[in-house]
């Protein structure tokens, strides 16, 4: 039976998605100011897609072949109901001490900083960064001291735009929390059934991955043949189970402690978007043991 296609429809739905997503987030970036600024840290809130803060619609032009795996009325169900993370994290109480936005758009940063003033937020210590998130947080996470600094990083891109590089960056860190949006329905249409996968897009996929190690877990061959040396794969069942689950297991791999699980973001027809994921890079028993705890149960209590 697949999971995904039988389960009953979700409480969440429509462009709900949306607001579960920033829902999570909010009530995470909560909990975290408060638990730490109780101690003596500088907190910073990471936004590395960070958009225009309010409804922000790209030309068709501007998405590359991947944004484009996204249907036109999902990604109108996206827009439509976003409020904006950076206007969200900025209304944080306790407040984060240091806001960085990062967008490669420009004008988007304009208007996202015209809102922050026009919403009373200049008081607020922003860096506004334009420029391609992989690059961006590169040059952040070797900049800050983080002996005295600990963030929280939402990477919340239009589809495959995060490199895998840029997660193992961050967890190197030892001290940012990461929320993900994971982009399960560009991932799953870039893996066709036939396992015909265009060189671009197995380029494409291992970046995102970290790994060429998708095409094992999800194509088993249909003859004696070697795995993609044709259209004779055949790609596995249930791919987002399977998905997830691999997801999980590559940020286990380099994270000390690891959400139990994956919110799975769904359109208005029940189909997965995205899985919104979240690792801690701090290994400090306590501190990795109470993000896990907060993470889980606001997981547990949003699905
Ligand atoms: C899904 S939207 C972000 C929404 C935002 N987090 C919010 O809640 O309003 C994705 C944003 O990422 C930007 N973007 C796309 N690719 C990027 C890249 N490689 N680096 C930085 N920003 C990128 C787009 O310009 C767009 O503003």
């Amino acid at each position: 039976m697949n999971h995904f296609i039988n389960e009953p429809k979700p409480s969440h739905f429509g462009g709900d998605w949306s607001q579960q997503k920033l829902s999570v987030l909010s009530k995470y970036l909560s909990a975290y100011t408060t638990v730490l600024k109780k101690q003596n840290f500088s907190l910073i809130y990471i936004d590395a897609f960070a958009g225009a803060g309010k409804l922000d619609i790209p030309s068709e032009h501007s998405l590359d072949s991947q944004s484009l795996l996204i249907e036109q009325e999902e990604r109108d169900e996206q827009e439509q109901y976003r409020h904006g993370s950076p206007l969200m994290a900025l209304a944080t109480t306790p407040s984060f001490d240091k806001f960085i936005f990062i967008d490669k758009n420009e004008q988007s940063l304009q208007n996202l900083c015209d809102e922050i003033t026009r919403q009373n937020h200049a008081e607020k210590s922003v860096n506004y960064l334009v420029g391609d998130a992989n690059e961006e947080i590169e040059k952040i996470c070797d900049k800050v001291d983080w002996k005295s600094h600990r963030a929280v990083a939402f990477l919340d891109p239009f589809a495959t735009e995060v490199e895998w590089r840029t997660i193992e960056t961050i967890a190197e860190t030892q001290a940012v929390d990461l929320w993900l949006l994971f982009p399960a329905m560009a991932v799953n249409r870039m893996m066709t059934t036939t396992g015909e996968v265009p060189a671009q897009w197995q380029e494409k996929l291992t970046r995102c991955f970290g790994t060429d190690a998708w095409k094992q877990v999800f194509y088993k061959p249909n003859t004696q043949q070697r795995l993609f040396d044709g259209a004779s794969n055949r790609k596995v069942m249930r791919p987002f189970e399977v998905l997830s689950g691999f997801v999980n297991d590559r940020l286990n791999s380099i994270f000390p402690g690891v959400g139990k699980r994956n919110l799975i973001l769904k359109n208005s027809k029940n189909s997965p978007l995205f899985l919104l994921c979240f690792a801690c890079s701090n290994p400090n028993p306590k501190a990795l043991g109470l993000a896990l705890k907060i993470a889980n149960h606001i997981i547990d209590t949003s699905s």
